[in-house]
């Protein structure tokens, strides 16, 4: 299968902090990818701005190696790679201060599209949104794409909102969240909405219960002091999370656009209950004996008293009449057993069995939607089991691949940020988030989050390399259910 690459009209984009971790993993990585597929046209400018004194072939230099640490080699076509490099330029540039402005107005082009990344701390967006207004570099037509974290608590993100609305108009803001660019997130919306087979099962009638599981490996890293003053429900829960939860409870948009995508996910937010502590458990990871380089999550953060989470598990009632009575399950952590994201959809057993089968609780169908590694479906089914035996029954997956059953094509998906930057290019907002809804998602989150910081509690330990704490499988064990393994 051959998927059509339409190439986009001549662009100059600016990535603010384009000498960052981000940017030089990601951002500069795509790019390429893009322009080596073709998408990206020889007149585009891809423009590095940051504090660093680079000149363009500095810069360049910068991303040559960029690229050759995150492309694979396949893709690391020397001419394409050099074509690439006549595409950049940088321009000295800070965020907080008066210098390189004047020279970066110069650099943008007018008559051709342009955008602004800000890939810097998010402390500095609401000078970019300033400065950029303010020298006369911006038009109407620009676009500014915004990395997370938007804010940090209701209050924070209004106020970032509000400042970013003070110098552009929403159609040209661009909220990441990276997770919206994924795939096998956009496959849920086909799944849901171009086949006929599922929808009418999508509610509370058939579906026993849905389980949202971001499980990560690694630790905090390097990230520690940030992540400590943030906690897995604000670096997951309130943004990836919940988007992923907005696209499976959706009602269907009436059209694949930006905006009715966008006034149904707004209405999955408000219709969430609000959690009860109850239903939440929280965690910290500990050391591995004898390995140094495994400590635990307070040595990590260098905060012996830290009460940030490094795991959490809850329990999200959508009430409304689709959704009435069928729990979402979500649960994200560090250092567990395996790195997995997936969706799984449970669905009820048949409300009678005609088959005498002594254990029937394996029964349901379950729709499993993986996120990574692997990405794809999977449909477990109940069949009869092969063989004279009499009519025993069998679960088997009705397993799709996208490497598999795409050839090439599937195996070599583009990386999120591809598809999101290009279609900031293309001007299409369906994949980022509105202010709107941020703010609803910080206006569920935050009570949450003052309750336990207001008692005062402490996370509970637990193993590295495990599923998490005991207490996150009594969540699911006090309701009849169980999570689904953690395992790659
Ligand atoms: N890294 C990730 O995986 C990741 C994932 C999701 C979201 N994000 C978000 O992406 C953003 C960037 O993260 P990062 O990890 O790339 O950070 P980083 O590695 O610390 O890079 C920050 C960049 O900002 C530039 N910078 C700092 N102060 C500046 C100023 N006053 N004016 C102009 N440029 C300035 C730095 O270059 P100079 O020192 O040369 O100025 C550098 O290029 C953050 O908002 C982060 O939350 C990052």
């Amino acid at each position: 299968m051959v998927s059509r690459v339409i190439p986009v009209d001549p662009f100059d984009v600016v990535v603010f902090g384009a000498t960052g971790d981000l940017s030089t993993r990601k951002i500069l990585p795509a790019l390429y990818r893009r322009f080596f597929a073709g998408q990206i046209p020889p007149e585009a400018r891809i423009i590095g701005a940051a504090r660093t004194d680079l000149d363009a072939e500095g810069f360049r230099a910068l991303t040559r190696t960029a690229i050759a640490e995150h492309v694979g080699a396949a893709k690391r076509d020397p001419e394409q790679i050099e074509a690439f490099l006549r595409c950049v330029d940088y321009v000295p540039v800070d965020a907080n201060g008066t210098s390189g402005w004047q020279e970066l107005k110069a650099l943008i082009r007018p008559g051709v599209v342009n955008a602004f990344y800000f890939s810097v701390a998010p402390s500095l967006f609401g000078d970019l949104a300033e400065r950029l207004h303010g020298h006369g570099i911006t038009t109407d037509d620009s676009r500014i794409v915004v990395e997370k974290p938007f804010g940090r608590d209701l209050a924070s993100a209004q106020a970032l909102n509000a400042t970013l609305a003070a110098h552009f108009d929403e159609h040209q803001i661009y909220r990441i969240d990276h997770y919206l660019g994924k795939e096998t997130v956009q496959n849920l919306m086909a799944v849901r909405f171009a086949n006929i087979l599922f929808e009418p099962l999508w509610n509370s009638q058939y579906v026993d219960h849905v389980q949202i599981t971001v499980a990560e490996t690694v630790g905090v890293g390097g990230r520690g002091g940030y992540y400590d003053r943030s906690g897995a429900m604000r670096d997951m829960v309130q943004n990836h999370m919940m988007q992923l939860l907005c696209l499976i409870a959706m009602e269907p948009p009436y059209h694949f656009d930006p905006d009715a995508v966008r006034d149904e996910k707004l209405k999955v937010i408000r219709a969430l209950q609000p959690a009860a502590q109850s239903d939440i458990v929280r965690g910290q990871y500990l050391p591995v004996k004898g390995d140094p380089a495994r400590r635990g999550y307070v040595e990590d953060v260098e905060n012996p008293d830290s009460r940030s989470e490094s795991y959490i598990a809850l329990k999200v009632q959508v009430a409304n009449w689709r959704w009435q009575g069928t729990p979402f399950y979500l649960r994200t952590g560090k250092r567990l057993r395996a790195r997995t994201s997936e969706i799984a959809i449970t669905f009820k057993q048949p409300p009678h069995s005609i088959f005498d089968e002594a254990d029937d609780s394996w029964r349901e169908n379950v729709l499993v939607i993986r996120l990574q590694p692997n990405e794809g479906m999977n449909l477990k089914v109940m069949i009869k089991e092969p063989g004279p035996g009499g009519m025993r029954l069998v679960q088997v997956p009705l397993d799709m691949s996208f490497a598999e059953a795409l050839g090439e094509e599937g195996a070599d998906i583009p990386d999120a940020y591809e598809r999101l930057i290009m279609d900031v290019i293309r001007g299409n907002q369906t994949l980022f988030m509105r202010g709107d809804e941020v703010e609803a998602a910080w206006a569920w989150t935050d009570p949450i989050i003052a309750g336990w910081e207001a008692r005062g509690d402490r996370p509970q330990p637990y193993d590295s390399g495990s599923s998490g704490p005991e207490d996150a499988l009594m969540l699911m064990h006090r309701d009849g259910r169980r999570w689904r393994e953690i395992r790659e």
